[in-house]
């Protein structure tokens, strides 16, 4: 397929922003936004429903190559779709956030969605966001953003985020699933969490979600016009 437009790859650490960025700077510039952590979440809520072990690589491999993953458009978020089912709220849910990190270190199942990934891609009109993107996913990306902030002010974050949907969980407690979430994505061995050396590091702690957008907005304005 011929490639229309420009792929942009956010990635970071758990609850920097990227999904609430992504978002805004797809729709700016008329691309399609794709969520790859709610893939790996796809697949660890299809896990825990089927009772199949989290380190039974073989059995999770079979489990994913069984069933689609499908994004359609939604208000305020995208639906993610396993199959014919709606998993959009279930793979928000605490079982999955603490399972995730320990699905997403196998390599088979790493291996299957970097290839669903890159089909989305190929035609290019894309954000994609995630811990590998620009590392491994799509190491031509003409866009690369590597987005942090502090452990503090991501817990903030999520915790805005778990009450807009009815999650509730205490400050202290999302703190401790971020680290610990941080440390397994950046110390698992097949595509950790690592900056690519081309990206380029935005520390959003004290900017706000439009500064961040405006940003990234103008990274990709100047790449398009070369
Ligand atoms: O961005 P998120 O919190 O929804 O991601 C869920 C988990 O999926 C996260 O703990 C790490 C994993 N993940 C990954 O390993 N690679 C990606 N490209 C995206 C997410």
């Amino acid at each position: 397929m011929e490639k229309q437009g420009l792929q942009v790859a956010i990635d970071g650490p758990a609850s920097a922003g990227k999904s609430t960025v992504a978002k805004i700077v797809a729709t700016r510039f008329h691309y399609i936004y794709c969520d790859t952590g709610a893939m790996y979440r796809a697949i660890t809520w299809k896990v825990l429903q089927a009772g199949v072990a989290l380190d039974d690589e073989a059995a999770v491999k079979q489990l994913l190559d069984s069933i689609t993953i499908r994004f359609e458009p939604g208000e305020p978020t995208q639906k993610v779709f396993v199959d014919q089912t709606d998993v959009t709220l279930a793979i928000r849910q605490p079982d999955v956030t603490n399972s995730v990190s320990a699905v997403s270190a196998l390599p088979a199942v790493r291996q299957e969605l970097t290839a669903r990934q890159r089909d989305i891609a190929d035609a290019g009109k894309i954000v994609m966001d995630g811990r590998d993107i620009g590392s491994t996913v799509l190491p031509d990306a003409e866009v690369k953003i590597f987005l942090v902030a502090s452990v503090d002010e991501r817990a903030q974050r999520r915790l805005k985020d778990n009450a807009a949907k009815g999650i509730d969980t205490p400050l202290a407690t999302l703190k401790h699933e971020i680290e610990e979430r941080d440390r397994k994505d950046s110390t698992r061995k097949v595509s950790p969490l690592t900056q690519a050396a081309d990206a380029i590091r935005l520390d959003t702690t004290s900017m706000s979600i439009n500064q961040v957008a405006d940003k990234i907005a103008e990274i990709i304005k100047e790449k398009e016009s070369l």
